[in-house]
C-alpha cells in the first residue's frame, strides 16, 4: 500500500466512533459514459491510461443501505433487486468489502440489507456496475461520516466516495461528481490520480453545456467477454502500448476542444475512441467482437445523416453493442426525431433513452 492509499485510512487513534446501532442511508448514483476510454488495468483496479467522461443525468441506480450492529465478526449482507432478493449480485459484493476492509474496517461490525433499483431497464445492456458500486459507496460513506462526524468534510467525503468506488468498478469512480470527470493522473491536468476521479478543473465552452446522449438498446443480452476479461486480455497486447499513449495524447487534445469548443474535432476524436476501443477488442487474442450489426447500421446512418445535413452528431460505444448518440442541446428536436424516424428500428423493441450530461450523485 503506497502513502496516498494510506491516506483514506481513518487512523484509529483519532477516530472517535460514535455509537451508531442502526438505521439506514440512501443515495443516487448516475451513469457515464467515457469519451477518451479506459481499457486496460494493472495492481489493484488502476487504469493503464487517463480517461474522460460525462455523466449522466437519467440513468441512475438508488440504493438504500440498511445496517444493524452486530456481535460476530466478517461480511453480513443481503442484496435486494426491485424489492427481489438477487443473489446472483453478490459474489461481486464480497469481493468489493474484501478490497475495500482496510479503508472501511467498520463494515465487519455490521450486517447490512442493500436495496437497490436502476431507472434503466434491467439487463438492458446498460452497465450498472459505475451507478451501483458508486451509490453503495456513497452510503458507505456516509455510514463513515456517521461515525466519524468531525474528521469528515465534503471534500475527503466524495474523493473517499471515488476512491472506494473505483474498486469496485473501475470506471465507477467517475460516477460520483459532474459534469466532465478525469481518471487516471495525466501530467497536463492538475490532481488527477490513478486512485479517484476528478472533476475536469479547466474551462468548457457552452457548446458543451448540457449536451445530449441517447442510448440505443441494440442487444439486451449477456455480454459474451465481460469487461474484467476484456481489460485482462489488454496484458501482452500487441498495439497496448501504442494505445496506452494514444488515449494520453487524445486527452490533451481533449483539452484544447473543451475550451475551443471545436465540435467537428470532438466528434473525430469521440469516434475514433470508441472504434480504436472495439479495435484492441477485435485485436486480442483471443479476439472478441462485442457490435452487432445493428450497431454498424447505425454508425453508418449518423455518419450519412452528417452528410446530408453538416449535423455535429456522433457516437460511441462503450464494452458493449448499444450505441451512445451525442448531440450539442441546440439539436435536440432534430436528432430526437432523427433517431425515432431512422434509428429506433435498429433496437430492441425500439427502446432507446433519452439521457443528458448531469452534475452526479445525490443524497436521498
Ligand atoms: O469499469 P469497467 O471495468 O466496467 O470498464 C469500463 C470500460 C469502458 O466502459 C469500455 C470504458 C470506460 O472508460 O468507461
Amino acid at each position: 500500500m503506497d502513502k496516498m492509499d494510506d491516506f483514506f485510512i481513518l487512523k484509529s487513534s483519532v477516530v472517535s466512533h460514535d455509537t451508531l446501532s442502526s438505521g439506514s442511508v440512501s443515495w443516487q448514483s448516475p451513469s457515464n459514459i467515457a469519451l477518451v476510454k479506459y481499457w486496460g488495468k494493472h495492481g489493484e483496479q488502476l487504469p493503464q491510461n487517463a480517461s474522460i467522461s460525462f455523466t449522466l443525468n437519467n440513468c441512475h441506480t438508488k440504493t438504500t443501505l440498511h445496517y444493524a450492529k452486530k456481535e460476530s465478526k466478517g461480511f453480513d449482507f443481503e442484496v435486494y433487486l426491485d424489492g427481489k432478493r438477487e443473489e446472483g449480485f453478490e459474489p461481486k459484493i464480497v469481493s468489493f468489502f474484501k478490497r475495500v476492509e482496510k479503508y472501511i474496517p467498520f463494515i465487519h461490525e455490521y450486517s447490512f440489507k442493500i436495496e437497490t433499483s436502476n431507472s434503466f431497464p434491467h439487463s438492458s445492456g446498460i452497465a450498472s456496475s459505475a451507478s451501483g458500486m458508486s451509490a453503495l459507496s456513497l452510503c458507505l460513506m456516509d455510514m463513515e461520516r456517521l461515525l466519524n462526524p468531525h474528521l469528515i468534510d465534503a471534500h475527503f467525503f466524495f474523493k473517499k466516495a471515488s476512491f472506494l468506488s473505483r474498486l469496485g468498478s473501475g470506471s465507477a469512480c467517475r460516477s460520483i461528481e459532474g459534469p466532465l470527470i478525469v481518471w487516471g493522473g495525466h501530467k497536463e491536468i492538475e490532481h488527477s490520480s490513478d486512485l479517484f476521479g476528478t472533476q475536469y478543473p479547466y474551462e468548457i465552452h457552452a457548446n458543451f453545456l448540457e449536451y445530449q446522449d441517447t442510448i440505443l438498446l441494440v442487444d439486451k443480452g449477456e455480454k459474451q467477454v465481460s469487461s474484467t476479461v476484456g481489460h485482462g486480455l489488454m496484458h501482452g497486447h500487441a498495439f497496448a502500448d501504442a494505445r496506452f499513449s494514444q488515449a494520453y495524447d487524445n486527452l490533451s487534445q481533449m483539452k484544447t476542444i473543451f475550451k475551443s469548443g471545436d465540435l467537428d474535432a470532438f466528434i473525430a476524436l469521440v469516434e475514433s475512441e470508441a472504434l480504436t476501443l472495439h479495435a484492441m477488442m477485435m485485436t486480442s487474442h483471443p479476439y472478441f467482437i462485442l457490435m452487432k450489426p445493428k450497431t454498424l447500421e447505425i454508425i453508418n446512418h449518423i455518419w450519412a445523416y452528417r452528410e446530408e445535413t453538416g449535423s455535429k452528431v456522433c457516437f460511441t460505444l462503450d464494452a458493449g453493442a448499444n450505441v451512445h448518440v451525442l448531440y450539442p442541446k441546440n439539436e435536440k428536436e432534430e436528432i430526437q426525431l432523427f433517431i425515432e424516424k431512422e434509428l429506433s428500428k435498429y433496437c430492441q423493441n425500439g427502446q432507446y433513452i433519452n439521457d443528458c450530461v448531469g452534475n452526479g450523485a445525490k443524497k436521498l
